[in-house]
């Protein structure tokens, strides 16, 4: 099995223009309740905002979009909240899988999907298997998906894989097994809503990830949204762990190609 190199190993190649953008779609319910709508027309509504901002990061270069859609811990609210939201993915994966495979991109759909129904299940299946060979942008919908489960779940399957080397794994041993080691690290992570917390998203995959937090609740955000959040990136400085000196002395000798690249992890 491979996986994609991990930022606290060797540093990844950096562009203007994160290859990876993950989000937290939050605020959903308080932008239906502003409206006097009940809680669910936001959540229907926020698949209109994802369509908008899966065509605005393809029209910018991004490769990966992974979204947060329901969380491990989303089981908690109210039963009628819960099925909506399972027959409004239902709908979403039969409206627009066709869509999505027409504009070559690819769908994974990553988290705990035991919890889900028989159709359900199936409809993802479907829809990754028909659009797998696609290569314009990656879009992955995290469902029934919590970091930490993610965590378990790894280290679950790589002890029966590899019982022999137990308390000698590294990090390179563990990251096949995660969910997502279809993707690179998100480089940019984005959550409307006006909380700022991670709520057990993507735990491990965010340790050098830049993080951008929006009052914008889910269904107001737009492609002038995400280019705020892309401005904002543009500024970081990633160190991941260096010196801002270093990053400079690199920068300079790359110009010049007398010391090896920031990508070596030396
Ligand atoms: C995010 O919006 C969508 C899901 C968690 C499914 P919320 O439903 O959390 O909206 P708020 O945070 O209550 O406004
Ligand atoms: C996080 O939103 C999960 C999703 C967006 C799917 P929540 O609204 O459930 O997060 P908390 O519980 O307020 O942290
Ligand atoms: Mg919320």
């Amino acid at each position: 099995m491979t996986a994609q190199p991990s930022s606290t190993q060797a540093i990844p190649q950096i562009g203007d223009v994160p290859r990876h953008i993950a989000i937290i779609m939050d605020g959903n319910g308080r932008w239906a309740r502003k409206r006097f709508l009940p809680r669910v027309a936001g959540h229907k509504r926020g698949v209109e905002t994802l369509r908008t901002v899966i065509k605005a990061c393809i029209d910018r270069g991004v490769e990966f979009l992974t979204v947060f859609a329901f969380s491990s811990e989303n089981w908690r609210r109210p039963p009628e909240e819960v099925s909506f939201l399972m027959n409004l993915f239902v709908a979403a994966l039969n409206e627009e899988v066709g869509r999505l495979h027409a504009n070559n991109i690819r769908l994974r759909v990553v988290g705990d999907l035991s919890g889900f129904e028989p159709r359900l299940r199936e409809l993802i299946t479907d829809g990754e298997l028909r659009t797998r060979g696609n290569t314009c942008l990656t879009l992955t919908i995290a469902a029934n998906y919590g970091g930490r489960w993610d965590l378990l779940q790894a280290m679950n399957r790589l002890s029966h894989a590899a019982p022999e080397r137990a308390g000698q794994w590294s990090e390179q041993d563990l990251t096949p097994y995660l969910a997502m080691a279809h993707a690179p690290e998100p480089d940019l992570f984005i959550r409307t809503g006006g909380e700022q917390r991670i709520s057990n998203f993507m735990i491990w995959q965010l340790a050098y990830t830049e993080l951008h937090f929006t009052d914008l609740l889910w269904p107001e955000f737009d492609a002038a949204a995400l280019d705020a959040a892309l401005a904002s990136y543009r500024y970081r400085e990633r160190r991941f762990g260096r010196t801002s000196e270093q990053l400079t002395a690199g920068r300079e000798s790359r110009r010049t190609d007398v010391v090896p690249p920031l990508t070596e992890d030396a």
